[in-house]
């Protein structure tokens, strides 16, 4: 490899570059995660310990991956190799895996919100595609049973993926990004604004915030610091190479300590925004608070449903917030899974490939799609592992497995082996006051964090009970 990336591309502004990063933070796991979780785990004080994993690990792990990602200017499988000299490029394979394996049934929901977001918008003209005042279970019921419909709405959600991340870096996802962001805060503010002021709001909202210092009581404590740990975990995108890769189109000058804190609290905000957004309504219509899919694609169109005229407006608005949440992310994805092939393609002087891997990448990943698509959510394909529906089990090796397993090598590298690597790049943009913490974070904290969201997900997979 001669390491001469000859027109390798970069990100056009250090906003840019803030908008794409924060935009594959801010998906699913905002939405349908954090919400549910901080009210279920004691509110305001879930959130406190949220804000303090955010400062101890998340932004020691976000400023990890962007200078590793800067230092070797390569992209994940390169970046490992280079800087581990070849040992650890094992870590760069996980993490370009992991990727893979999500894009496949996150391209799966995001083509789901595309469909509610469609039908929503028929329900606006009394159209025959609308939802039609159907009940939420029933309408999800009826999508996810139906093969080919989830067939077609995963496949154009993937399409899409391809299209926009085939433009390239800075004229396909970063400008992608520097629209559909400032439209999702928008779009969000305006259904926080909606949700909060209707009558019976009030519950909905001591729901999230009310403190419940007593959830951490005796081993409360640990089982909410699994909770909150793996929740973080996947909603900054860590252990998936995604942020190495984009760290590795950062200019010189850009800061990546400040950069390492605004990724994170930005993504926080955006998911207690999304909670506000989402559990006063639930609330104020007297329905039951749940976690992932059903509070999306049940309950909220439930609450839709019940909102009289207005009701498929803001249907309409809401999923199309949650079409760019997933977008933004699963751009992310398979950025990071074509990234090092584009790079190894370049140092070989074939030019720029982007194109086509990103075409190949998509193939690929329509059929693990579809796969989901078939198992329609476990009802039809035998389990996977002989007990998860097959997004689970895709989830469980990614999200479970090989994502905390990446992270754990690479603070542990970092922190005990290739001392001072990564501080050093970190100093040649920014001031770098937090340079003793950040060090001390990751040698001690990061590696026990890791370590800890490794078992709390092996933990919940399998109902183990440990925490
Ligand atoms: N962070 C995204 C979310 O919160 C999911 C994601 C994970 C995206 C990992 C890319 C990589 O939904």
């Amino acid at each position: 490899m001669s390491g001469k990336n000859d027109g390798r591309e970069s990100w056009g502004s250090n906003f840019g570059f803030l908008m794409a990063a924060i935009g594959s933070a801010v998906g699913l796991g905002n939405l349908w995660g954090f919400p549910y979780k901080m009210g279920a785990n004691g509110g305001f004080a879930f959130f406190i310990l949220y804000l303090v994993l955010v400062v101890f690990a998340g932004y020691i792990l976000v400023m990890t991956e962007l200078a590793l990602g800067r230092a070797t200017g390569k992209s994940i499988i390169p970046a490992y190799r280079s800087a581990t000299d070849g040992k650890g490029t094992f870590i760069g394979i996980f993490s370009t895996v992991a990727p893979f394996l999500i894009l496949g049934f996150y391209c799966y929901l995001g083509g789901y919100a595309l469909k509610y977001a469609i039908a929503n918008l028929g329900d606006i003209f009394h159209a025959s595609w609308g939802v039609g005042g159907a009940d939420g279970a029933d309408f999800f019921t009826a999508l996810f049973t139906n093969r080919g419909e989830s067939r077609v709405y995963t496949i154009l959600f993937i399409l899409v993926t391809v299209l926009i991340v085939s433009r390239g870096v800075s004229s396909g996802i970063e400008k992608f990004n520097k629209i559909a962001m400032p439209g999702l805060f928008i779009l969000l503010v305006i259904v926080v604004i909606r949700s909060c002021t209707l009558p019976g709001a009030g519950a909905g909202i001591a729901f999230m915030f009310k403190p419940d210092w007593s959830a951490f009581a005796g081993k409360g404590i640990i089982s909410v610091l699994a909770s909150a740990g793996g929740q973080m975990f996947f909603s900054i995108s860590i252990g998936m190479g995604i942020m190495v890769t984009y760290g590795s189109y950062m200019k010189k000058d850009d800061d990546i300590a400040k950069s390492g804190l605004i990724i994170p609290l930005a993504d926080t905000v955006i998911a207690i925004l999304a909670g506000l957004a989402i559990m006063p309504a639930v609330f104020a219509f007297g329905m039951e608070p749940s976690a992932g899919p059903g509070l999306l694609f049940m309950t909220l169109q439930n609450v839709f449903n019940s909102m009289g005229a207005a009701g498929p407006v803001f249907g309409t608005l809401f999923y199309i917030l949650v079409c760019i949440a997933a977008l933004t992310s699963s751009m992310s994805l398979l950025e990071a899974i074509i990234a090092s092939f584009v790079d190894k393609a370049l140092d070989k002087g074939q030019g720029n490939k982007r194109k086509m891997y990103c075409w190949i990448a998509g193939v690929l990943t329509m059929i693990t799609g579809a796969s989901v698509a078939m198992d329609g959510l476990g009802t039809y394909l035998p389990p996977m592992f002989g007990r998860f529906c097959w997004l689970d089990g895709y989830d469980l090796l990614a999200e479970g497995i090989l994502m905390p397993i990446a992270a754990l090598l690479t603070v542990l590298y970092f922190g005990w082996i290739k001392k001072d690597f990564l501080q050093a790049e970190i100093k040649t943009s920014s001031t770098f006051k937090t340079e003793k913490f950040y060090t001390f974070c990751l040698k001690f904290v990061a590696p026990i964090f890791c370590f800890f969201v490794l078992l709390g997900q092996i933990d919940s997979f399998f109902g183990l009970g440990w925490f």
